[in-house]
């Protein structure tokens, strides 16, 4: 079954997110949007928050987040308890980023990558799946850290 995914953009990524979401949705995926919806200027943090929470609260299984770079997003997201946000501007970091690291939400920068190469990131985060082993070690080793050093 497709997983629910919910997506969000700032600014610098507001075009993208709606090619972003046109495409997912062509292949079946359920998308619940979290804005923004225009190009007008917002602050990232808040879209960030947006979809974090969604994610964390189970109305989404995976979040999708584009600004200009993908690095506020990744920043902002990765504060939220639970969640795995990887910044990624290639298909095989987005890959492992599943793979290895379990990464629940995925960012992207809208000024970095076009259309083309965010489908393929897309393609590659949404194929593929947490390996576990030994990296459930490592990922459970990130969930300690954030609930005894944070
Ligand atoms: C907005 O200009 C820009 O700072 C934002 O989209 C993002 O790239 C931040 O990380």
């Amino acid at each position: 079954m497709r997983e629910n995914i919910v997506i969000g953009a700032d600014h610098g990524g507001y075009r993208l997110k709606e090619e972003v979401k046109a495409y997912l949705t062509e292949k079946g995926y359920p998308i619940i949007d979290k804005g923004t919806d225009s190009e007008a200027s917002v602050d990232y943090p808040d879209i960030a928050a947006r979809v974090a929470r969604a994610v964390q609260a189970g109305e989404a299984d995976l979040g999708i987040l584009i600004c200009g770079t993908g690095i506020g997003m990744s920043i902002t997201a990765n504060k939220f308890k639970g969640i795995r946000a990887a910044v990624v501007h290639d298909a095989y970091t987005a890959e492992m980023s599943r793979r290895h690291n379990d990464a629940n939400v995925i960012t992207f920068g809208g000024r970095v990558v076009g259309a083309g190469v965010a489908f393929s990131i897309l393609d590659a985060w949404l194929g593929s799946s947490f390996e576990d082993g030994r990296h459930a070690r490592r990922v459970g080793k990130i969930g300690e850290f954030e609930r005894n050093h944070s």
